[in-house]
C-alpha cells in the first residue's frame, strides 16, 4: 500500500517515456506529483498519465518549455523535490542541432535558476546519460580503461563525429553540477544506458521507435551504437526514486544492468521473437568513431539497479 505521506515532486517532461515511468512509480509509492508538459490539453501524450493509479488524487500537470525563461518557476516553487528528465532526443539531424543544445542546456539552467529561488527544496535529480561517461577517442586513451562515475566523454571526439544527442547530454550535465555548485543546490544525476521496456504512452519515444526498428529488421542503428549497455525502465524509475530518498546519494550514477554487442543483441531477439524479420547478426557498418568499449565493474552505490557498463 503507498504510503500517501509522501511529499510533493515534480517531473518535467512528464509525458515522455522515461518520465511516465517514473510518474507511475512516484504516485504508486505516495507522492503528490506535479508533472510539467508543453501541452496538458494534448489527450494523445497525457491521457496515460491520467490513468495511472492514484493521478486522480494526487497528479497535476502544468504548462513549462525548457526554451522559456522562468517557465518553471511555478511548479518548482511548489515542490520539494525535482526531477528533470526534459530534454530534446533528436537524431543527429545538423538542422536540429541548435533546438537540441539550446534545450539541452539552457533548459537545464532555466530549471536550476527556478530551483533557485525555491528555499524549501530538499533535492535536484537530473536525468543525465551514459552517453556523458562513453564516447571518446581510443587515441586519447588506452584500450581496456575503466571508466565509472568519475570519466567524462570528450565533447570534441562527439563534436566530430557530429553526435550532437551526447554533446547536449555533456554540456547540460557540466552546467548543471558548476550552477548547482555556486548556488549551493543539492544535485544528484542519474545515467542511464540504452533504455528499454514498456511505453506506458501510445505515442512513441525515439528510443522506442529504434527498438520498433529492429523488430522490423532495420539494424542499421543498433550497429552505429556499437556495443553498448541496456537498462529496464523500471529500474531507471527506482534509480531516481532511490536518490531522491537516499539522504547519502551524492554525485553521478550510472544505471545499467546489461552490455550487448549488436550482433548479441539482434541475434538474442531472432531467437526469442521468430516470428519477426529480425536478422540472425547485425549489419556490418560504420562505427561511430574510436569508441572505447568499458566495462564498470563498480556496483551502485547503495542502489538496488546494479551499475556497469558500457
Ligand atoms: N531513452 C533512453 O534510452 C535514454 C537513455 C539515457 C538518458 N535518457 C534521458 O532521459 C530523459 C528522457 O528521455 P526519454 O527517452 O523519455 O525521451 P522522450 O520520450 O522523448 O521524452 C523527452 C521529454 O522531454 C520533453 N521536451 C523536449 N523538449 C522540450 C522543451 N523544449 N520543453 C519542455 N519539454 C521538452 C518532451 O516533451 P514533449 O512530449 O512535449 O515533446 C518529452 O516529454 C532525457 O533527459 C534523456 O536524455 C534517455
Amino acid at each position: 500500500m503507498a504510503n500517501t505521506s509522501k511529499g510533493k515532486v515534480c517531473v518535467t517532461g512528464a509525458s515522455g517515456f522515461v518520465a511516465s515511468w517514473l510518474v507511475k512509480r512516484l504516485l504508486e509509492s505516495g507522492y503528490h506529483v506535479l508533472g510539467t508538459v508543453r501541452d496538458p490539453g494534448n489527450q494523445k501524450k497525457v491521457a496515460h498519465l491520467w490513468n495511472l493509479a492514484g493521478a486522480k488524487e494526487r497528479l497535476e500537470l502544468v504548462r513549462a518549455d525548457l526554451l522559456e525563461e522562468g517557465s518553471f518557476d511555478d511548479a518548482v516553487m511548489a515542490c520539494e523535490g525535482i526531477f528533470h528528465t526534459a530534454s530534446p532526443i533528436i537524431t543527429n539531424a545538423d538542422s536540429k542541432k541548435e533546438e537540441m543544445l539550446d534545450s539541452a542546456i539552457n533548459g537545464t539552467l532555466n530549471v536550476l535558476r527556478s530551483c533557485k529561488k525555491n528555499p524549501f527544496l530538499k533535492r535536484v535529480v537530473l536525468t543525465s546519460s551514459s552517453s556523458t561517461v562513453r564516447l571518446r577517442d581510443e587515441a586519447e586513451f588506452p584500450p581496456n580503461v575503466l571508466l565509472d562515475e568519475t570519466s567524462w566523454s570528450s565533447v570534441e571526439f562527439c563534436e566530430s563525429i557530429q553526435i550532437w544527442y551526447a554533446v547536449a547530454k555533456i554540456l547540460a550535465e557540466k552546467s548543471a553540477w558548476e550552477f548547482a555548485k555556486e548556488n549551493n543546490i543539492d544535485l544528484v544525476a542519474v545515467l542511464p544506458t540504452f533504455v528499454i521496456g514498456p511505453n506506458l504512452s501510445p505515442v512513441l519515444g525515439p528510443t522506442a521507435s529504434d527498438v520498433l526498428g529492429l523488430f522490423k529488421g532495420e539494424t542499421e542503428k543498433f550497429t552505429i551504437f556499437g556495443r553498448m549497455g541496456y537498462v529496464h525502465i523500471d529500474d531507471v524509475a527506482s534509480c531516481h526514486i532511490l536518490v531522491y530518498e537516499t539522504a547519502g546519494a551524492k554525485g553521478r550514477y550510472i544505471c545499467n544492468s546489461a552490455v550487448l554487442g549488436s550482433d548479441e543483441l539482434v541475434a538474442l531477439l531472432a531467437k526469442r521473437f521468430p516470428s519477426f524479420p529480425i536478422p540472425k547478426r547485425s549489419v556490418t557498418g560504420h562505427h561511430a568513431g574510436s569508441i572505447y568499449i568499458i566495462i564498470f565493474t563498480q556496483h551502485s552505490r547503495g542502489a538496488d539497479v546494479w551499475l556497469q557498463h558500457v
